[in-house]
């Protein structure tokens, strides 16, 4: 008993001490914290820097600025700076490599949620849903120990054979410049910084690492800057990834016009740039403008140009201090923005539920109904005893293609498992592959008969990441659906006359048999839930209301960047020339009275929308409010997205013919009337004058449009601007 006793008071005063002990560290730690300005999370951000900037050495400084394996950069532990971790990207978290390779890390604790490709997310029209799916993919990027997230990329869609065109948000500037604001505001939000890339002109992937682009400045700066401007200064973005091809014989991640003169010193840009992989050529001109962080493919960190050759200029004096220290801010207020010495920096989670429904409701909502003639779609399983579904892409998982945009996702529902789940045990559901690459007649004469058994038939086809189709690396040879399937699907048709054809993947040429299919769908990479989200609208559970976020031509040869032979695309020694200018995508197709395929924002429902009653209301400095009425006509519900073009009447310049300037989504009940207003400022007039260097805004006539595609407008509003105004 006594024994015990004494035990147990000695017990006690062990834990006494241990806890006075740890007392004395922590308040010991707060001391130090307090002590060293730039733990303070209560200090302002600058601040941080300046202080944190102050105790690095030249050599860590120095450390801060280049990779030290393929997605990180090094610690600093003497002052609690963590090591980095950077990852793709736009559509999830990238499976792990490396370090030193690209090969899979082989880890088993690597999986993400897989969200659609991006031109599904701009077919979404949905800036809310941009946010959602950017805040999903932070969540999951701090539950996997990142840092900076290499997404969204917004380069435009200038020719359909780009190789990674899906992984973008279309051809319009305003479109992807709204879209990646949300998706970046929304990674943001969970303390991960979003890396908008490739800055800029990385429009084709023939010759990516070399191409010398040259453009127009018109073009430069209507067409392929604004929604980096949008991701800077409405997304907030803190980082930026250099391209990896030439404007006007310089390289981009080496670029002093595009890096300090426009993104930092008249965008205001206050992050970093880092190169892409290996984009960086010189020492001098990275030390000099604009690089500030060099992240590689080679294995020899320390040879990297902002590595030892920087030093080494800097210790001999050649290169100025103070331009890596100011590298080296804008990577510590990167950290700071993102809370990497902060207690509280949020922790994120993986696959939840909600990831899930983000993942189906950017499938659903980005999926486009092409076209529906007798009302075929939606499909009505109570009545259906055989369904054919057919094509190897109703099988084929696409998630973890495409390079480095795919995922290890979690899980992926293909087209044909969510087909079978949605249509239920009463509907005998037969698949038949159709085609595969190498494959025999034999497939295509089973899938006929296959075609011939069922009441319906649904063809999965299109393109898959494949090198050659809609994979980084490479582009496209020309815009044909492979495999025959061409021939295949007007067997099927021929077969079956209630086809319905569903396509993955990017554009491709229909003209050989669309008009024997009486119901299309484009369903892009659907993500892992994309099975689910495509039959829930296929069986109407969900109304379509995704729309193009750009023009499908009828043939390649309609496309601007064909028009004008090999030096447009995919350019002759080294040089492509934008020929067309500020003609991309519909400003082309309208301009030069070119009938697309299927129109820049276009996509049909299961429901029909009414527009009436247009005002337009001036505000001032050149601000107009358009103001009108839809209502949903129909017996669904549905959404719609209307959209705004503006016409210039006498233009100074040439223009094209009207550009989108603003749209908005509307969710509404049958017979649910709601007043929708778009507000524009004079930006929505403006136009880049080359020989003044400024945007300009001119004194006319403008016509502003409004519709349900850029090829169906439905109301129609006179409004004029009484002054020019310049502005920088
Ligand atoms: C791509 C980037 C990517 C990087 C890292 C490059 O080849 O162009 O988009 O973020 O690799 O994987």
């Amino acid at each position: 008993m006594h024994r015990s006793t004494a035990r147990l008071r000695n017990l006690l005063v062990v834990f006494t001490r241990l806890t006075l002990l740890i007392a004395l560290l922590v308040s010991l730690s707060k001391i130090a914290a307090a002590q060293l300005l730039y733990l303070d999370a209560g200090q302002p951000v600058e601040a941080r820097v300046e202080d944190l900037l102050s105790r690095v050495t030249l050599e860590e400084k120095i450390s801060i600025i280049h990779a030290d394996s393929k997605f990180t950069t090094a610690a600093i532990p003497r002052l609690g700076i963590p090591r980095r971790w950077l990852d793709d990207g736009p559509h999830g978290v990238r499976e792990d490599i490396g370090p030193d390779t690209w090969a899979s890390a082989g880890r088993t604790d690597d999986f993400s949620t897989a969200m659609p490709a991006g031109i599904c997310l701009a077919a979404t029209w949905n800036p809310d849903l941009g946010f959602k799916e950017g805040e999903a993919i932070g969540q999951e990027a701090r539950a996997r120990g990142k840092d900076i997230m290499l997404g969204p990329g917004v380069n435009i869609l200038r020719t359909p054979l780009c190789g990674r065109n899906f992984e973008y948000l279309g051809e319009d500037p305003f479109l992807s410049g709204v879209m990646c604001s949300g998706y970046i505001r929304g990674e943001q939000s969970q303390d991960i910084s979003s890396c908008v890339k490739h800055f800029a002109l990385n429009n084709q992937e023939t010759e990516r690492g070399t191409i010398n682009v040259e453009v127009d400045e018109r073009a430069l700066r209507e067409i392929y800057l604004p929604a980096f401007k949008a991701a800077v200064q409405s997304g907030g973005v803190w980082s930026v990834m250099g391209a990896y091809n030439q404007l006007r014989g310089q390289h981009c991640c080496d670029h002093d016009y595009l890096l300090n003169k426009i993104l930092k010193d008249e965008w205001g840009f206050k992050g970093l740039v880092m190169s892409d992989w290996d984009g960086a050529h010189d020492t001098r001109e990275c030390a000099l403008n604009g690089l500030d962080l060099e992240m590689g493919t080679e294995q020899k960190y320390d040879d990297y140009y902002l590595a030892q050759p920087y030093l080494n200029l800097l210790k001999s004096g050649e290169l100025p201090l103070a331009g890596l220290d100011e590298k080296v801010r804008r990577n510590l207020r990167v950290m700071f923005a993102t809370h990497v010495f902060d207690a509280g920096r949020k922790t994120g989670s993986l696959n939840t539920a909600t990831h899930q429904a983000v993942a189906r409701q950017v499938a659903e909502e980005g999926i486009v109904l092409l076209k529906n003639e007798k009302q075929l779609l939606p499909l009505d399983a109570a009545k259906l005893k055989t369904i054919a579904v057919i094509g190897e892409n109703a099988t084929r998982l696409h998630a973890h293609g495409g390079d480095s945009s795919g995922i290890k996702a979690f899980y992926e529902i293909n087209p044909l498992d969510g087909i079978v789940k949605r249509a239920g045990e009463k509907v005998n559901v037969i698949y038949s592959e159709g085609y595969r690459k190498d494959g025999g007649e034999d497939l295509a004469e089973r899938a006929v008969a296959a075609a011939k058994s069922a009441d319906v038939v649904i063809y999965l086809g299109g393109l898959n990441h494949d090198k050659g189709f809609d994979c980084e690396g490479a582009d496209r040879k020309d815009m044909k659906l492979p495999y025959g399937q061409d021939e295949l699907i007007q067997k099927i048709a021929a077969a079956n006359p209630q086809t319905i054809v569903v396509l993955e993947g990017t554009m491709v040429e229909m003209d050989a048999w669309l008009d024997k299919v009486p119901a299309l769908l484009q369903a892009w990479y659907p993500g892992m839930e994309g099975g689910n989200a495509l039959a829930k609208v296929l069986f109407g559970d969900v109304n379509p209301s995704g729309k193009l976020p750009a023009t499908f031509p009828k043939k390649l040869s309609d496309t601007p960047a064909a028009a004008f032979g090999a030096s447009a695309y995919p350019g002759t020694n080294g040089t492509v020339t934008y020929a067309e200018g500020l003609l991309v995508g519909y400003r082309w197709f309208d301009t030069k009275h070119i009938e697309p395929q299927f129109p820049f924002g276009f996509g049909l429902s299961y429901t029909t929308f009414k527009y009436s009653h247009l005002k337009l209301i001036p505000g001032t400095n050149g601000a107009v409010a358009a103001q009108f009425e839809i209502e949903n006509t129909g017996k669904v519900e549905g959404a719609e997205i209307a959209q705004l073009y503006v016409h210039e009447k006498k233009p100074h310049l040439m223009r094209p013919e009207k550009e989108l300037k603003g749209f908005k989504k509307v969710f509404l009940q049958p017979g649910e009337k709601q007043t929708v207003s778009i507000p524009l400022n004079k930006e929505a007039f403006a136009y880049y004058d080359d020989a003044k260097k400024s945007w300009l805004t001119q004194g006319d006539d403008f016509e502003i449009l409004i519709g349900s595609s850029s090829r169906d407008l439905r109301l129609m509003g006179k409004f004029t601007l009484h002054n020019d105004v310049i502005q920088q």
